[in-house]
């Protein structure tokens, strides 16, 4: 364990040296609990003075309990909370948090989970954090997801009714998403829906970044209340920027440099993917800087549009996902897609039908070939 200079300066004045913190007993070098800090303040959009606030918040923190419930759900915000890094961050969720009842990942099972989660509810009234995955359906009395005998409505009203918080984790779980996707026929919706005076703060994403999620609980826990949220209830400091204004393929777009068909030079030069589809100009959320997978990459990165997954209405104001964004604003030199290269332009997502797609694409193709030679 790296020795800190308040450590070494106890010594010097022959004082009994500090009680070691949670993150010492962890293992935790001083230096990494001081990067993780400054990475949360960066994560937070706060200056880096505000880290060793947090280093001080962390350091004195009586481990708050957490719940997390899971409904209509992939879990695949389990997943990438599980995958977490730099720090890693599940391990310093799981350890400033007591994390009393997850029916994915807790040992217990049966009568024995669900005495877990009675225990919260009876000892913890008003002072737990509540996280939720999955949609609830309502339709029919919630019958369409029960667990424990009991609908996901029931134990959603219960459960996040008496919380200090509800964090809504993932698409689903915020709006609706996939599950109420039309026809939506279990009548599912995101936990604001259904809990209607539960305090919520969604963190949207399919899945969410589990960045996101540890910057959420370090704020409550620094600053003892939730990040200010945006109308959608979406943490400002996660959601306040859109795609489009953070893409490293942006100059592109305000070129007119645009991907015309999958694996053309365009594509393969990492221009912009606005023509095939990419919904980066209506969504707001800050993958291209928080990014995914050890901050290596996110969609656009890896050469997909992106499919706006974060957006209220997702999928059905998303899709069809390779159509384009009809009127865009902000083109630089030129004043839309459509004035830029002859022959290129595609009709509007609103117009377009299966043929004028195939048309579209046939003409692109040619296009693109042209342009190769
Ligand atoms: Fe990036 Fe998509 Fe905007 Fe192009 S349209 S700059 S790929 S977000
Ligand atoms: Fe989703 Fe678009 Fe980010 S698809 S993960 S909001 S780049």
């Amino acid at each position: 364990m790296d020795k800190t200079k308040e450590e070494q300066l106890d010594n010097q004045q022959n004082k009994p040296l500090k009680e070691p913190t949670i993150w010492e007993e962890k293992g935790i070098s001083r230096r990494d609990f001081i990067k993780f800090c400054t990475a949360m303040s960066a994560a937070l959009a706060l200056p880096v003075t505000f880290a060793p606030k947090i280093a001080q918040a962390l350091d004195e923190i009586k481990r708050p309990t957490l719940v997390w419930l899971e409904f209509q759900d992939c879990a695949g915000n389990t997943e990438a909370l599980l995958r977490a890094t730099t720090p890693d961050v599940a391990t310093l969720i799981l350890d400033i948090l007591s994390l009393d009842y997850h029916e994915t990942i807790m040992a217990a099972a049966g009568h024995q989970a669900e005495e877990a989660l009675n225990g919260v509810l009876r000892d913890q009234k008003g002072k737990y954090i509540c996280v939720v995955e999955g949609s609830i359906p309502l339709r029919d009395d919630g019958i369409y997801c029960c667990i424990g005998g009991k609908s996901a409505l029931s134990i959603a009203r219960e459960v996040c009714g008496n919380a200090f918080a509800t964090i809504a984790v993932g698409t689903c779980a915020s709006y609706g998403g996939i599950p109420a996707a039309a026809p939506n026929p279990t009548g599912a919706v995101g936990v604001k829906d259904a809990v209607p005076g539960a305090t919520v703060i969604n963190l949207p994403g399919c899945p969410l970044n589990p960045d996101n999620l540890t910057a959420t609980i370090v704020h409550y826990l620094t600053f003892g209340k939730l990040p200010e949220t945006d109308s959608h209830g979406r943490p400002l400091f996660a959601y306040g920027k859109r795609i489009h204004d953070a893409c490293e393929r942006r100059s592109h777009f305000d070129a007119g440099q645009y991907v015309e068909i999958w694996g053309d030079s365009a594509h393969r030069n990492g221009h912009c993917l606005y023509k095939m589809g990419c919904k980066g100009p209506e969504t707001y959320h800050n993958c291209p800087t928080q990014r995914y997978n050890m901050k290596t990459s996110w969609p656009v990165a890896s050469g997909h549009g992106c499919v706006g997954c974060s957006e209220p209405n997702f999928w059905d104001t998303m899709s069809p996902f390779y159509k384009r964004l009809p009127n865009v604003p902000g083109f630089g030199i030129e004043s839309t897609a459509d004035k830029i290269g002859a022959g290129l332009a595609v009709a509007t997502a609103a117009a377009l039908t299966a043929h004028g797609v195939i048309s579209a694409v046939k003409k692109d193709k040619d296009t693109d070939e042209k342009m190769e030679n």
